[in-house]
């Protein structure tokens, strides 16, 4: 199973919140968009820099910039809209696209609604971003899309992930580098993550 366990403690205490039947959708909201910033500082550690010369008020200074692709945030619609503005704020230039999918209740499988992206997709290494992947027919989907009109360079963020979910993204697409806060036990009869969190999109939106 490829995925990389991003367990730094802060990062672990608001997931455990988050977690929390007791939790509200303010709170859950916030501590979703905190743990989205602190993930995305961690997925982009190994971003390239060049050194450029640039003066202080003191002196000139060579230092380091970011250089290479330019980057772009993919939300799977509707609960991957609670973490775009976390990961915004460490990478304010990042274009963003939205990609609408839901699971069908009765079947599990994705249903694709909606697609729009920055126009140079090849251009850009893009981190498409979901709290929950379940069965992974929806982070696949989005994926499909995004490779069928250009994209290269993808990762996926999520928050929590079951295993089931995990290995079909390994299988499918092998290029893309999976991240996540936990990987939990296993799904349930109904596709839900145990012991999870409940309906991630729900819990933002107050719609249960
Ligand atoms: C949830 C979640 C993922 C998907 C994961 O979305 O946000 O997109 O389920 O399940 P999967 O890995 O089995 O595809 P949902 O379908 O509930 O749509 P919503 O965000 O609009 O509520
Ligand atoms: N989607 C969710 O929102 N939660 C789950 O546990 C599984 C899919």
């Amino acid at each position: 199973m490829q995925v990389k366990i991003i367990d730094h403690p802060l990062i672990q205490h608001k997931l455990t919140l988050i977690r929390d039947i007791k939790t509200g959708p303010k709170e859950f909201r916030e501590l979703l968009e905190e743990v989205a910033m602190l993930m995305a500082y961690e997925l982009t550690r190994n971003l390239p820099l060049e050194e450029i010369v640039i003066d202080t008020p003191v002196a000139k200074c060579s230092c380091k910039t970011l250089t290479g692709k330019k980057l772009g945030v993919v939300p799977i619609l509707r609960a991957g809209l609670g973490m775009v503005n976390g990961v915004l704020r460490l990478i304010p230039a990042a274009k963003v696209g939205h990609v609408g999918v839901y699971r069908d209740p009765e079947t599990l499988k994705p249903v694709e609604y909606y697609c729009k992206l920055p126009s140079d997709v090849a251009e850009r290494e893009f981190i498409v971003i979901d709290p929950m992947l379940a069965t992974g027919g929806s982070a696949i989907a989005t994926i499909d899309m995004l490779k069928r009109k250009g994209a290269r360079h993808i990762k996926l963020m999520c928050l929590v992930a079951a295993p089931e979910g995990v290995h079909l993204v390994n299988e499918r697409h092998p290029d893309v580098e999976i991240y996540a806060a936990a990987v939990d036990e296993r799904l349930n009869d109904h596709g839900y993550i145990v012991p999870g969190l409940g309906d991630a999109g729900d819990r933002i939106f107050g719609t249960k």
